[in-house]
């Protein structure tokens, strides 16, 4: 039988990583014939919590979890990874502001970028979570100059997902009918969820709805999704956002259906204008182990728009790093 593969979480005490390490360990990322090596990687005092969650790994009995270590040194955590999953982050306290935020998280994404230069497998895949996600993506790649950048990318597949439910309870149909949704930009509520090139019964999507449904229910419904079930719930997304972090890894080490495409944060190359090097949302596909960016989209101008404002906050983001002194 094949033998296992690493798989690194940070954050692993945390209310994602509770939802993510039961799914992983079952298989469900990487598929029934994967062995799992899992890692998990914690600040000290989250590491009583991590070992309460491995107890409950080991009571699971999962035929395919190999091992399990538990640890708060990133070192030792992305040694020999293949899948990092990096959830861990500084959240946004009151009063914080963008730089404040930007620069808590350096001090995460700086020395995790650098431990997985350092260590990770030749084959890794990393996929970041924590916010703000796209730009930690930013900052570890760019720790990590003898990983190809390419091997980074950052979620926006829960968004993607949100608006595919939108869509399917609008028009009336299973999800599984909506087809080539995509999310363009930043994870944020600038982020622009395109309806144009979305397919349900072979037609556009934006031709079975009303302008007005577009731009004044569905694009907020799903940019301020977050903050709705954090009203809600009384805290944020988090089996939703495992799920749609297995859901990730998954399609980008499986690939995409024939016809479909989904959502990710990866680097730019320059593709519809966005400025290379960023982690912009695009329409991507998966083969092979990695991501390209769907070309040759017609970009109208309701959608040039938004897109623009989308980038516009990651170029900014991106500056502000560094100014920070992070790139
Ligand atoms: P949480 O606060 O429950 O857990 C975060 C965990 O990370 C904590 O246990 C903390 O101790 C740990 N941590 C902090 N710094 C660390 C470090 N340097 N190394 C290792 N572990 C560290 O948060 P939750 O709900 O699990 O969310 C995690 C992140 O995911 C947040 O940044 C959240 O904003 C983001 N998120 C992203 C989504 C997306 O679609 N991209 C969706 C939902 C959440």
């Amino acid at each position: 039988s094949q033998a296992p593969v690493k798989v690194t979480v940070t954050g692993a005490a945390g209310q994602i990583g509770y939802a993510l390490l039961f799914r992983i360990a079952s298989g469900q990322m990487l598929g029934p014939d994967t062995p799992v090596a899992l890692s998990m990687l914690e600040i000290p005092q989250g590491l009583k919590a991590a070992e309460g969650t491995a107890m409950e790994l080991q009571d699971c009995a999962f035929p395919l979890l190999d091992s399990i270590q538990i640890t708060d040194d990133a070192t030792q955590a992305f040694d020999g990874t293949s899948v990092a999953l990096l959830v861990g982050a500084r959240p946004r306290g009151p009063g914080m502001e963008r730089g404040d935020l930007l620069s808590a998280n350096g001090g995460i994404f700086k020395p995790q970028g650098q431990a997985l230069n350092a260590g990770a497998a030749d084959d890794v895949r990393v996929l970041v979570v924590g916010n703000p996600a796209n730009t930690n993506a930013l900052i570890a790649s760019s720790f990590a100059p003898d990983i190809p950048t390419t091997r980074f990318s950052a979620m926006t597949r829960l968004d993607h997902f949100r608006a595919v439910g939108q869509v399917a309870e609008k028009l009336g149909v299973p999800v599984s009918d909506v087809h080539k949704i995509t999310i363009w930009g930043n994870h944020s509520a600038t982020q622009y969820p395109d309806l144009f090139h979305a397919e349900v019964g072979g037609r556009s999507v934006a031709d079975q709805v009303e302008q007005e449904w577009l731009e004044g229910t569905f694009i907020p419904t799903v940019a301020k999704r977050g903050a709705a079930i954090i009203d809600a719930r009384g805290a944020s997304s988090a089996a939703s956002a495992a799920n749609a972090a297995i859901m990730h890894v998954n399609t980008w080490v499986h690939g995409t259906p024939e016809g479909d495409w989904t959502s990710a944060a990866v680097p730019s190359d320059g593709s519809y204008g966005v400025p290379e090097g960023i982690f912009s949302s695009f329409p991507v596909t998966a083969s092979g182990g990695e991501w390209s960016i769907v070309q040759g989209l017609e970009i109208d101008d309701f959608s040039r728009g938004r897109i623009d404002a989308s980038v516009k906050e990651l170029t900014e983001e991106r500056d502000a790093v560094k100014a920070l002194g992070l790139l």
